[in-house]
This record gives C-alpha cells, structure tokens and sequence, in this order.
C-alpha cells in the first residue's frame, strides 16, 4: 500500500518536473522571439539591413543619435559617400544633408557622377559647417550675442541693428598710427589687453602700432560702398565686410602693424608679423583671416586684422589650428 502511494508520488514529482522544463524552454523561446521582435523594430537593424557594414554602424553610433540614424534608414538609404563624411573630424549630424548635397550619386546623374574617392570630404564639411556652400550674405542670422567675447561675425552673421558697444576707449597716440586728433577706439578689455601684449612684443623687439579699431555701422558702409564703387562688388567683398557684418563694428578687432611696416603687401614678411601669429593668443587675440583659408573665412589673407575673443577661447582656437569661423560652427554654435 505504502509502496504505491509512493510511487504515484514518484510519478507526479515527474510529471510536475516535465512541465516545470517544457514550461521555462517555452518562455526562453518566446523571450528571444520576442526580444527579436523587438530588435527588428530598432534603427540598428534598420542600418545594417540597408546593407551598412557593423563597422558603419559602430561608428554612427558614436556620431549619430537615434533619430539621425532614422533618418538615414528612412530618408537617405544606402548613400555610397555618407561614411567618408561621418569619419571626419569636424561631422556635424545636422548638416548631414547639406554634406550629402554637395555629392551626385550614380542614379542621380551618371554625366556627372565621381566616385567616392574623388571628393576631399574634411573640406566639404568644412565649407558646410561655416556655410559658403550658400552664397556670401545668403541665409544670414542676426549672430548670439550671448556669446560675449566669443560672438562670431562673418558673411553669414550679422549684428544687431544699429549696435553700437558702450564701453569703448581711446587708444593712445604712443600705441597708433593717426594725427593727434584722430581716434581709434576699441572696447575696453579689448584695450588693456592690447597693452599687455604691446609689452610682451616689445620686450620681443617690436613696436606695434593700431592702424584700424571700431568702426561704426555707418562707417563700414562708407568703407564697403568706396570699394564696391571703385572696384565692383566681389573684389569689394574679398576684402571688406558688408555694413552689419564687419568684426571692426564689434569693437573686438584690431588691425595691428609695427612702426617699422604698414604697408598691408609687406607685413606678412616681417618678424613682427610671426610673433603676432604665435603668440597673440597668449594676450586672447587670434588672426581672423589666415592664410590659405579664404574659401573658408571669405576674406583675402589679413596679416594684420586681429580678433579679441578672450585669452581662455583664443588659447583653444590657436591650438585647435582651425579658423575662428569653424572653431565656432563645431563647438560654439548650439
Ligand atoms: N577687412 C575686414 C574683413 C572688414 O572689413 O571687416
Ligand atoms: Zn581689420
């Protein structure tokens, strides 16, 4: 009897067992059924599906949020060209479409079709990020001024209206070129700083002398209107900005020579000069439009236009070997 009972026992524990086995294999299947349900719904899967490499997507993980990668899945597809740009340095996501822009696909126009080896893609993200991929003064912005020291004033953006900053000062006769009579003003930590570097170059060998500070709204205007009357509008816009959208009205820049040379053909040869360029960032001073970099910058090589943009943010634009116009695009500019 006892035996019996026993093995009924036995047999139930079995049973029990079985089930309890059968049980958890059915939710292990249904979990990774599900967790690939799941999956399947993600903008990983939808990249790799596209034929993109797990390498690619490594890479746009690092780069791109969820939502650029649906975009790409979406919108884009399978672009022959999209990797060479997200591997530069300087990538922005936002300007993913524009960077795309600049390329023609195979189905899109086989006449001028380049292979992606063709196009040097660090330059192309860089003209899209400072925009002269658009034409100069179109798609311009009233630029931040919460920006401070750091505000950005090119082809692209402008000032206020009728701004005009409240706290400039005279440079002193000792310290620039000019009667008696004549001013030239620049803001005031913009001045001291100045100073401080005048003292370093000079303790260097060199006397610097200011050729040019603040200039009003309506002063820049004078100036562009001369050049464009004599010279005709491009040749104007190579070297002097449009009202609104010249550094001089920020009361932030300085054109600086030495005493011994003002002459705008001969200073970049001077010793003066390449003092300046490496160490007028110590003072929170930067070369604005460097050589080499007119595409960029859209002014003709200024050896002498210097931008006060702080000691702190000058030191990072200097090293940073960028022009002031994508330092800010890709760090400042959010
Ligand atoms: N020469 C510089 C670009 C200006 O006119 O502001
Ligand atoms: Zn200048």
């Amino acid at each position: 009897m006892k035996k019996k009972k026993k093995r009924k026992l036995k047999s139930s524990v079995k049973v029990f067992l079985i089930l309890v086995v059968v049980l958890c294999i059915a939710f292990n299947i249904g979990k990774t059924k599900y967790e690939e349900y799941l999956y399947k719904k993600t903008s990983d899967y939808a990249i790799l599906q596209l034929g993109y490499s797990e390498e690619d997507l490594k890479l746009m993980n690092e780069k791109l949020s969820d939502s650029d990668k649906w975009h790409i899945a979406n919108d884009i597809g399978n672009n022959e060209f999209i990797m060479n740009f997200i591997k530069c340095d300087y990538f922005l996501s936002k300007n993913i479409d524009s960077y795309l822009s600049l390329t023609v696909t195979k189905d899109e126009d086989f006449w001028h079709y380049k292979k992606p080896d063709y196009y040097n893609y660090d330059e192309l993200v860089a003209k899209v990020n400072v925009k002269v991929n658009n034409e100069y003064y179109t798609e311009t912005k009233e630029t931040d001024m919460s920006k401070g020291y750091g505000i950005l004033v090119n082809k692209y953006h402008y000032l206020p209206e009728n701004y005009a900053p409240e706290d400039l000062v005279n440079i002193d006769w000792k310290y620039r070129f000019g009667g008696k009579n004549d001013t030239i003003k620049v803001r005031e930590e913009v001045y001291n700083q100045f100073l401080k570097m005048w003292q370093g170059a000079n303790e260097a060998g060199f006397y610097l002398m200011a050729y040019s500070g603040y200039r009003s709204i309506d002063h820049q205007k004078r100036i562009y209107n001369d050049y464009a009357n004599k010279n005709g509008i491009s040749y104007a816009d190579s070297i002097a900005a449009r009202p609104g959208f010249s550094e001089h009205s920020t009361g932030l820049a300085l054109d600086i020579y030495s005493k011994t040379c003002s002459q705008a053909n001969l200073f970049k040869d001077t010793e003066v000069y390449k003092w300046l360029l490496n160490n007028s960032y110590k003072y929170g001073f930067i070369l604005r439009y460097p050589e080499g970099k007119s595409k960029l910058t859209g002014y003709n090589f200024e050896s002498w236009h210097y931008r006060y943009v702080g000691e702190e943010l000058a030191e990072k634009v200097y090293n940073s070997g960028l022009t002031y116009d994508e330092y800010y695009a890709f760090y400042l500019d959010n």
